[in-house]
């Protein structure tokens, strides 16, 4: 769609520059959080290594794809829980010069051998343990096909000098933060049930991680090595795939070397919507990211929501009923749209939208029940990862994937260094059963082969008068689409900054369970408020982590979700 391009960085500027902009600089005055500031681009990451990739890749020339794709590898080197190359996600990227705005789908999928009923027992009994910790748990993975995609079509550096932070990494180890080292101590349980998987992130002595430690992986170095000399074809069809293929075997899985061999990421046009004035672009299905996000934001155009304010039981409400609205569409409508038809247009249509809203009372909360039938239990994830880059050349690229869970199916490739994904789990194992997330679904969303399972991950970029302007997305599973939806009317209808947008408290709704989720930080008047209009409202832990930038005339703003103790935003 666009050509690749340099960033437009002299390397004079770039040196004469603080490269990390640190100090929090107010660019909207008054406001309690600052972002980071940028004059020429901008990263925003989970993890401050991941983040220095980027920053080093931008400052020595490279674009904000280049960023992308080398802060890609190198979270799948510091952050194994969900960066990954064993796992797949969605990247979309924006590039203002030409007006273009285009998406890679390298979103897993069914093995050939793969059924409806494979997660099924012969009562046709949903087994959990097999769409989650076993080797069938796995799809294809995609990250390595897409990442180098978006590199060849859309960057300007080689494959070799984006991946060689990631191989350093790898190799030279890398000292750890609390959040690593409390993740795989407090996964000991599941993770060390596969002797590979104990061996490559557990110590020989059985003790415990502790942050300050230094992690290194010789073998997922060499893996590294071998993609970057070699392209993405190491992954599907050399010494990796071997690697990986054996793994799935001693393991009883059903992955062959022809499902590895016929992967490919997909290029594909994002959903555009528009919100009062701006224009969305967020990932088309096989996410529903993207039909959802602007199919609430249809709903909520609308009405004044800056005039019933931020946090205020009026706004929470009405929010609240779009999105358990578009849940319930969710369950039926979406899925992989090269085996189901999927209704974008009339799910992100105007006129749809105003038929729901007129359904939405202002004073009183629609049971759940009386949208659609269920009663299920939420699995408590956040396992994916978001990030956001862009650059002065008018590029802009927002990213999420992941494995699933937290270390994904929990199996790591022996011999390579890596973590599969669990991502088969996204499957509706059987009608109207709950996957991990208490999502559910159909026909749209059953196991075949070849098939993308639906996804949640909604990398979203929004346009102003043509230009690129809030760069969002988040991890959280099911709540991805509401923690995005928010940050966006964070911004548009509440004119926060962007790091105000991502620290802000959140709240979702997702139809089933009949659950209005709150964070910590809402006032008790509006909880009563909102109780008092039916909602059954339950307090809950932290939902995602919004890796975001805002473009304004000011230049670039960096907001790091302060949900994760490691994210990081850095200027240059
Ligand atoms: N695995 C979570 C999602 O793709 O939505």
């Amino acid at each position: 769609m666009f050509k690749g391009k340099s960033l437009t960085l002299t390397c004079l500027l770039v040196m004469l520059m603080p490269s990390v902009a640190d100090a929090a600089t107010p660019i909207i005055e008054g406001e309690r959080f600052h972002g980071v500031p940028g004059q020429h681009a901008m990263v925003v990451t989970s993890h401050t290594l991941a983040s220095r990739v980027g920053h080093d890749i931008l400052r020595d020339g490279g674009n904000a794809v280049d960023a992308a794709v080398a802060i890609g590898f190198a979270l799948a080197v510091v952050q194994p829980r969900s960066g990954n190359i064993g796992g797949g996600g969605f990247m979309v990227i924006s590039d203002e010069a030409s007006g273009d705005v285009t998406s890679i789908d390298y979103r897993e999928t069914a093995p050939a051998g793969a059924f409806e009923t494979m997660f099924q027992d012969d009562e046709g009994n949903v087994v959990e343990a097999a769409s989650r910790y076993s080797a069938n748990a796995s799809g294809v993975p995609g990250t390595v096909s897409g990442m180098a995609m978006a590199l060849e079509r859309y960057g300007s550096m080689s494959l070799d000098r984006v991946m060689a932070p990631a191989i350093r990494l790898a190799r030279d180890g890398f000292t750890i933060p609390a959040r690593f080292a409390d993740g795989l101590n407090d996964s000991r349980e599941q993770l060390e049930k596969n002797d590979g998987t104990q061996r490559l992130f557990y110590k020989a002595d059985g003790s415990d991680w502790r942050a300050g430690e230094v992690f290194q992986q010789g073998e997922l170095a060499a893996t590294l090595e071998r993609i970057a000399q070699n392209g993405p074809r190491e992954f599907y069809e050399g010494e990796t795939a071997d690697h990986l293929i054996d793994t799935i075997k001693a393991h009883g899985g059903i992955m062959t070397h022809e499902d590895l061999k016929n992967y490919r990421a997909i290029e594909r046009a994002p959903v555009h919507g528009t919100y009062r004035g701006y224009d969305v672009y967020a990932m088309a299905p096989p996410s529903s990211g993207g039909v959802h996000i602007v199919q609430i934001l249809n709903m909520l155009e609308n009405d004044d929501l800056t005039g019933t304010g931020f946090g205020s039981a009026a706004s929470m409400h009405l929010m609240s009923e779009a999105m358990r609205r578009a849940y319930a569409d969710r369950s039926k409508y979406l899925g992989d749209p090269d085996f189901f038809e999927v209704p974008v247009k009339a799910l992100t249509s105007k006129d749809y939208a105003r038929e729901l809203r007129a359904q939405i009372s202002l004073e009183k909360a629609t049971p759940s029940e009386a949208i659609g039938p269920g009663n299920l239990t939420p699995y408590e994830s956040n396992e994916t990862t978001h990030y956001s880059v862009a650059d002065d050349s008018g590029l802009a690229v927002s990213n999420t994937y992941t494995l699933n869970f937290s270390y994904g199916s929990g199996i790591a490739v022996d011999g390579a260094g890596f973590l599969l994904n669990n991502e088969m789990d996204d499957f509706s194992a059987k009608p109207g059963v709950p996957n991990a997330f208490g999502l559910i679904g159909g026909e749209a969303n059953a196991v075949e082969p070849g098939k993308r399972m639906l996804s949640s991950m909604t990398p979203t970029i929004v346009k102003r008068d043509g230009k690129n302007f809030l760069i969002t997305g988040s991890p959280g599973g099911s709540r991805i689409i509401t923690t995005t939806l928010e940050v966006i009317s964070n911004v548009i209808d509440h004119g926060m900054n962007v790091q105000s947008a991502v620290s802000a408290p959140r709240f979702h709704d997702q139809w089933l369970p009949d659950e209005l989720r709150i964070e910590d930080g809402f006032s008790p008047d509006t909880v009563r408020l909102l109780e008092g209009m039916g909602h059954n409202v339950v307090q809950k832990s932290a939902m995602g982590a919004s890796q975001s930038i805002l473009i304004n005339e000011e230049g670039f703003q960096g907001g790091a979700d302060p949900r994760r103790e490691t994210s990081s935003a850095l200027g240059l």
